[in-house]
C-alpha cells in the first residue's frame, strides 16, 4: 500500500508551499520597483488607507504589525478588508452561542464541524494551511463550501504565532476546535518533518497563545485511536495502556495529549481530547482506505487487502461523521472555562480525553464487500501482509464515558454511511464538483 500512496503524495507538503508563494512575492516586488512614479503613487495610497483605517477601526492597535516580520511572512493576512472577514465569520448569531476559531477548517473532519456549528448559530472562524498532503483542490472545494454557509478560513499555518496572536486580538474566541495535523501514517516515510511541524510544534504554538489570550478559550483537540497502538486488550477504553505507538503518527498524537495535561496543569487551560476512529464519510480524506479503494474498484484497479499475522482478520471501527461532529459539539458544550489569566494559573481546570468511535468493528474485506454492491463493480481483491509501518490490525473503542458524559450516541452502521460517502464520491467526481454538499 505504500506504494499505493506514493503517487497520492508525491509533492512535498507544507515546505513547498512556501517556497511558491515566496516567489510569487519577490516577482510582485521587483515589478513594484520599477517605477519611481508607481512607487510614489503607491506610498500615498498607503498612508491614505492607514488613515482611513485608523480612523474607522475600533481596534486599539489598528497598525500593520512589526514590518521587518512582515517580509518573513509566507501568507497574505492582516488589513481592514480581512479583520472585517474575521470578525464577521466570527460573530455569534444565537443566544446562547459561542465563538470557535476551528484549525484544519478546510480539512474532512474541520469542514464538517465548521458547519455545524455555523447552522446553530454559533461564531465561527476557520484556519487551514492548505498543504498538499493530499490534493488541495479538494481543500480548496470544502473551502467554498463553507463560505456558502458564512465560514471564512484564513490561510495560514498554527505554527505562525503572529497570525495567532492577531487572530485573538481580533476575536475574544470562547472556544478553541483544534483539528489541523499532519495525519495519516504512512506518510512519516516520506517527511516525518511535517508530524513534527504540526502536531508537536504548531500545537505549542496554538497553545502558548491560548495560554497568554483574555480571556483564555476553551481547547477541544483531536488526538486519535492510534495511541493504544500494539494494545490488544479490547475494546480500547480511557484508561488502557497508550505507551506503545505503532507509527510516527501515533507517537506525535500520544506527545500531544502530554503536552495537552502539561499545559492544564500549568497554565489552567481547559483541554479535552477526543480519541477518533477512523472517520469516513461525505468529502472525506483520499488517503484512507474507503476512499481510494472507492476510487480503484471503478478504475478496475486491483486493491489490496491486508491480513494480520496466521491469517488474521484486520478489522477498523469505522466512525460516520456526522456522529463524530455530534461528539465534537457535545465536547465543546461540555467545556469549562479555563481558569487562568495574564498567563498564570489560578486554579484547576477541566481535563477530559474520550473515545469516539462506533463500538463495531468490520473486517476490511466486509469493507469492500458492501463498496461493490454500492458501486455494482467487482473488486480485483489482492491479500497481502500488513506491513509494519504503522497500521495495527484492529481497533475497537470502548465509548461508554463520551456517552455518559457528552451524550454521545454513534447511530450511522457502516452500510449506511457508505452508502452516503458513495453518492457523495460520484457526484463530486462526475464534474458535478459545485454542487456536492
Ligand atoms: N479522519 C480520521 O479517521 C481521524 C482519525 C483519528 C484522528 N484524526 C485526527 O482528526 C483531525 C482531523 O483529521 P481529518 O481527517 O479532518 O484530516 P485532514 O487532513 O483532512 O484535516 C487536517 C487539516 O489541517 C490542515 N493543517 C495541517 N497542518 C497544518 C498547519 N500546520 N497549520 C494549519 N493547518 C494545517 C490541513 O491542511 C488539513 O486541511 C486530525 O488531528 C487527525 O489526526 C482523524
Ligand atoms: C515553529 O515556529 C517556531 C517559531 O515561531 C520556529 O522556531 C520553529 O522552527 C517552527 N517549527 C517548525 C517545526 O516549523
Ligand atoms: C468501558 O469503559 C468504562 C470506563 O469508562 C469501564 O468502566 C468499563 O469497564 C469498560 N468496559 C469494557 C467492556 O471494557
Amino acid at each position: 500500500m505504500s506504494k499505493q500512496m506514493s503517487h497520492l503524495d508525491n509533492n512535498p507538503s507544507t515546505p513547498g508551499k512556501f517556497k511558491m508563494e515566496k516567489s510569487a512575492y519577490a516577482h510582485n516586488r521587483l515589478r513594484w520597483h520599477s517605477s519611481l512614479a508607481k512607487l510614489t503613487f503607491w506610498s500615498f495610497m498607503f498612508m491614505g488607507m492607514i488613515l482611513i483605517f485608523f480612523f474607522r477601526s475600533p481596534s486599539s492597535n489598528p497598525l500593520p504589525q512589526d514590518p521587518s516580520r512582515r517580509s518573513l511572512r509566507t501568507y497574505n493576512w492582516g488589513g481592514p478588508a480581512w479583520e472585517k472577514r474575521v470578525r464577521s465569520s466570527a460573530r455569534i448569531r444565537s443566544r446562547h452561542g459561542i465563538s470557535v476559531l476551528v484549525t484544519g477548517a478546510a480539512g474532512f473532519v474541520g469542514t464538517h464541524v465548521s458547519a455545524a456549528l455555523k447552522r446553530r448559530g454559533d461564531g465561527v472562524l476557520g484556519l487551514d494551511n492548505f498543504n498538499d498532503y493530499y490534493d488541495p483542490s479538494l481543500k480548496r472545494a470544502r473551502q467554498a463550501f463553507l463560505e456558502r454557509s458564512g465560514v471564512f478560513i484564513v490561510e495560514g499555518d498554527i505554527n505562525d504565532s503572529a497570525l495567532l496572536r492577531k487572530l485573538f486580538e481580533v476575536v475574544a474566541f470562547t472556544h478553541v476546535m483544534h483539528l489541523a495535523a499532519q495525519a495519516g501514517v504512512r506518510y512519516a516515510m516520506e517527511n516525518p518533518g511535517s508530524y513534527v511541524h504540526s502536531n508537536i510544534a504548531g500545537f505549542v504554538s496554538l497553545l502558548e497563545i491560548c495560554k497568554s489570550a483574555n480571556p483564555q478559550p476553551a481547547i477541544v483537540w483531536a488526538s486519535s485511536s492510534s495511541v493504544y497502538g500494539l494494545n490488544s486488550k479490547v475494546p480500547f477504553s480511557e484508561k488502557d495502556r497508550t505507551d506503545q505507538p505503532a507509527s510516527l503518527y501515533a507517537a506525535t498524537k500520544k506527545a500531544g495529549e502530554e503536552i495537552a495535561h502539561t499545559y492544564n496543569h500549568i497554565y489552567g487551560l481547559s483541554l479535552t481530547g477526543l480519541r477518533f476512529f477512523t472517520v469516513y464519510g461525505p468529502w472525506g480524506r483520499p488517503d484512507m482506505a474507503y476512499f481510494f479503494f472507492t476510487r480503484d474498484i471503478l478504475k478496475g484497479k486491483s486493491i489490496p487487502i491486508f491480513e494480520a499475522a496466521n491469517h488474521g482478520t484486520v478489522a477498523r471501527d469505522f466512525t460516520y461523521i456526522d456522529d463524530i461532529v455530534k461528539g465534537c459539539l457535545g465536547a465543546l458544550d461540555t467545556s469549562e472555562k479555563s481558569t487562568g489569566s495574564g498567563g498564570k494559573k489560578k486554579g484547576a481546570a477541566q481535563l477530559r480525553v474520550y473515545n469516539l468511535g462506533n463500538t463495531w468493528p468490520v473486517p476490511v474485506s466486509d469493507l469492500v464487500s458492501i463498496l461493490e454492491r454500492l458501486l455494482k463493480v467487482n473488486a480485483k481483491r489482492k491479500v497481502m501482509k500488513l506491513p509494519r509501518n504503522g497500521d495495527v490490525p484492529f481497533t475497537h473503542a470502548n465509548i461508554s464515558l463520551a456517552k455518559r458524559e457528552l451524550g454521545y450516541k454513534p447511530t450511522t452502521d457502516l452500510q449506511s454511511g457508505l452508502k452516503k460517502f458513495v453518492r457523495w464520491y460520484l457526484s463530486y467526481y462526475s464534474g458535478g464538483k459545485k454542487a456536492a454538499g
